[in-house]
């Protein structure tokens, strides 16, 4: 069992931290990588990319949140239990580079998968500004973290409940038309990669995503995470999880995403009740 040390809701209770027990992972992993969970014997196998790890401790972070059955069987773990297995680290880890001023975008949870890339990259000297978004106030996550992580934070809100007023791309269009961004991260709602990959293009602003397909087995053996990028089938579990923003098939991948949802819907339903 991969013990879980640490257990916190964020978000109004939609949003969970877990810190978990698993020194191997914790040696290995590096910032843009993922873990494949399953709480269970029979549970349903859910990646998620890692918001933390801290190697001396062996611990990893994940952040998630609940929208189906298997995140709502996750959220009952307390603190002393935890989850059967662990898969990991997966997927190839962020391509890190010293290039100047970068800008990191995150939204909802995708801010929890942006932590670790945003410190290492501040790490090996560029100018990072991070523009983090949320529909409210109290759906912000790690603001402070994220403070801590860049050397700028500039925060969002769709109800204008705090900070700028509207959503991540038009902070991001102000950075871009001041000039001098070299690279843009974006993690978040494929909606929101879709919209940052199209601002940044005419710009010519070189721009990563991190994409989040259903995955099965995570290794490359089943296809269940193919997206397509620049006109060719590329597994997101191994080629992935990043890619450049300005090749991915957006749309695709969104019907892709909603394949399941009659099933899931009914599924998360018949758990709660
Ligand atoms: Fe099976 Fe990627 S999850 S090939």
């Amino acid at each position: 069992m991969f013990k879980i040390v640490k257990r916190e809701e964020m978000a109004e209770g939609t949003v969970i931290l877990n810190e978990i027990e698993a020194p191997l992972i914790a040696k290995k992993a590096k910032p843009g990588q993922f873990v494949i969970l399953k709480a269970n014997e029979e549970g349903e196998r859910i990646p998620l990319t890692m918001a933390d790890t801290d190697p001396d401790k062996g611990t990893i972070t994940i952040i998630y949140m609940v929208v189906g059955k298997s995140t709502a069987l996750f959220k009952t773990l307390k603190v002393g239990e935890g989850f059967q297995d662990v898969i990991g680290p997966l997927g190839k880890a962020t391509h890190l580079e010293k290039v100047g001023k970068v800008v990191c975008v995150g939204g909802g949870t995708g801010v929890a998968v942006l932590h670790p890339i945003t410190r290492a990259l501040k790490e090996i000297g560029n100018d990072v500004t991070c523009i983090i978004g949320a529909r409210t106030k109290d759906l912000l996550i790690l603001e402070s973290q994220m403070k801590a992580a860049s050397n700028d934070l500039r925060v969002c809100t769709d109800d204008g409940s705090y900070g700028h007023h509207g959503f991540v791309t038009d902070v991001l269009k102000e950075q871009l038309d001041a000039g001098d961004v070299k690279l843009v991260v974006g993690i978040g709602p494929v909606p929101m990669m879709k919209a940052l990959a199209n601002l940044t293009k005419p710009y010519g602003v070189k721009t990563l995503v991190s994409l989040n397909p259903i995955m099965i087995d995570g290794t490359g053996m089943c296809g269940g995470c193919r997206v397509t990028v620049g006109g060719k089938t590329k597994f997101a579990c191994v080629d992935g999880p990043e890619f450049d923003g300005h090749q991915v098939n957006f749309d695709e991948l969104m019907l892709r995403l909603q394949a399941y949802c009659e099933e899931e819907k009914s599924c998360y339903e018949g758990f709660c009740t």
